[in-house]
């Protein structure tokens, strides 16, 4: 069983390490349902409690599916996520994301409402144990947003509120209105900007933060040379054509390091994060049983101080080649 760490300063205990379900939607590959399913029951038995799922993947559908997996399972800690609009009867913001392609994003209180019900329902239980909102609406007030996140909370619809892709400003902003138990942002070993300023803030305001694409999108595993047709990795420019040799290249040493330590890449890539603070709760997402058991591992790994500055070393922020998602 790995350990547990805090959400937040006042918030819940949760398996340090939680569980990303958007990959069972087949973002990054074809993803089989019932073996989704064994992959979250072997998460849960592994003691990895925080199942990540949005509205948004699947277009509802990952929500169906968290849903049935966790059905009469106590330790299930559910959160997920509104704000991205996939409803074709709904209005929204342009958020150009810089990959080509733009968001529809809603953060008004009455689609807030509307769409938490649509949740509730798919996920088939009476509260969400976290909400986050997905993307901040440039034309909503974050205050309006969380406003009416926390009128669910005093409804008894959702237990912790949190944001994510958020600057720290406007997660000052959010926080003065209801405490937030979490932040969710790219964070990992290719992806290091939070370091700067978010993480800061978050240390400050007592919040956690709850690391997305861990593994680079698979990337920091060291396994993805080519990506298939319908990978949606084909939008994320650090894989596109000569970007992803060049990528491969550069960390190159990290993996190397990796087998001098008899772990795998995955597993150096997760325990660095968690060694950067207790309130650092990476969600790896994968589609296989095997893998929830080799990342499940990565929580008792012990880095000393000299090899977490060889890693620093190796991995520097900036290094990737190829722009991230807004
Ligand atoms: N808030 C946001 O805007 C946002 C954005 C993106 C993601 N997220 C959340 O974060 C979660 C995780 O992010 P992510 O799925 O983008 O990326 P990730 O967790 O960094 O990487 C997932 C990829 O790594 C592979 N993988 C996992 N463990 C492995 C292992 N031990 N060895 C080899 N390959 C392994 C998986 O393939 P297999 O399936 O083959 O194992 C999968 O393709 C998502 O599921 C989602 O819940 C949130």
């Amino acid at each position: 069983m790995i350990g547990k760490r805090q959400l937040g300063k006042d918030g819940p205990l949760v398996g340090a390490l939680g569980y990303g379900a958007m990959v069972l939607e087949g973002y990054y590959g074809a993803s089989d349902d019932d073996e989704a399913i064994r992959t979250i029951h072997r998460a849960l038995d592994a003691g990895v409690t925080m199942i990540d799922s949005a509205d948004a993947y699947g277009n509802g559908r990952n929500e169906g599916l968290v849903g049935r997996a966790v059905r009469g399972r106590r330790n299930a800690f559910v959160a997920s996520k509104f704000g991205i609009v996939f409803e074709p009867t709904e209005t929204g913001t342009d958020l150009p994301t810089g990959w080509g392609f733009s968001l529809k994003i809603n953060g008004r209180p009455d689609y807030a409402k509307r769409t938490l019900d649509a949740s509730l329902s798919r996920l088939g239980v009476d509260a969400l144990d976290l909400w986050y909102l997905h993307y901040p609406d440039p034309a909503t007030p974050i205050e309006d947003t969380v406003g009416a996140m926390a009128s669910a909370v005093r409804a008894g619809k959702v237990r912790h509120i949190g944001l994510s892709n958020v600057t720290a400003e406007q997660v000052r902003r959010a926080h003065a209105v209801h405490p937030i138990a979490a932040v969710q942002y790219e964070y990992s070993l290719w992806r290091r900007e939070a370091e700067t300023q978010l993480l800061p803030t978050l240390r400050e305001l007592g919040i956690a933060v709850v690391a997305w694409s861990p593994l680079g999108a698979g990337f920091l595993t060291g396994t993805v040379n080519s990506l298939g047709a319908n990978d949606f990795r084909q939008y994320n420019p650090r894989f596109a054509g000569q970007n992803l040799a060049t990528n491969a290249d550069r960390y190159a040493p990290l993996l190397q390091l990796a087998g001098e330590l008899s772990i795998t890449p995955a597993q150096l890539a997760l325990a660095w994060l968690m060694h950067q603070g207790e309130d650092v709760i990476p969600i790896p997402g994968t589609r296989r049983a095997e893998h929830i058991d080799e990342n499940a591992r990565a929580a008792s790994i012990q880095l000393d101080e000299k090899q977490l500055r060889q890693i620093d070393a190796l991995a520097q922020p900036g290094l990737a080649e190829g722009r991230t998602l807004v």
